[in-house]
């Protein structure tokens, strides 16, 4: 890491207490690690709302033996197989499947691409993990 630069911040006492729980919960080695990924955090949420170039994963988990289901969930990652890096397919019982989908490309067609996938009909449940190329930050 180059050019680091120490600052000082004021806190209210409470609020310096809360964190320095949350820090040790998350097992963050220190301050200065938890408010890096603060801030990287919010950088990322930015460039998400911004439509920026992002990367990100799509979960969803969802019964294999409902047969359309299956084509559904297909022919969407076909409609947006350029934002597609890769997808893993993991049989976690005798009827449920979890698929997750890394996509990287602009964040509003991957929100599109997000849902689309979430709203199939029989989709227990679909959740969107976002993150960054890293290039900004
Ligand atoms: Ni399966």
């Amino acid at each position: 890491m180059s050019g680091l630069i120490r600052f000082g911040v004021s806190l209210e006492k409470k609020l310096l207490d809360d964190f320095d729980k949350l820090i040790a919960e998350k097992k963050y080695f220190n301050r200065s690690e938890a408010i890096r990924d603060l801030i990287r955090d919010s950088f990322v949420k930015e460039e998400w709302e911004k439509g920026a170039e992002v990367a990100g994963a799509i979960s969803v988990v969802y019964d294999h033996h409902k047969r359309e289901l299956m084509d559904v969930i297909v022919d969407i990652q076909h409609e947006y197989h350029d934002m597609i890096v890769a997808s893993q397919h993991a049989h976690l019982d005798h009827h449920n499947c979890l698929e997750v989908v890394i996509v990287k490309g602009k964040s509003d067609r991957i929100k599109t691409l997000s849902d689309k996938l979430r709203a199939v009909k029989g989709v227990k449940h679909g959740a969107l993990s976002i993150t960054t190329l890293g290039k900004e930050f």
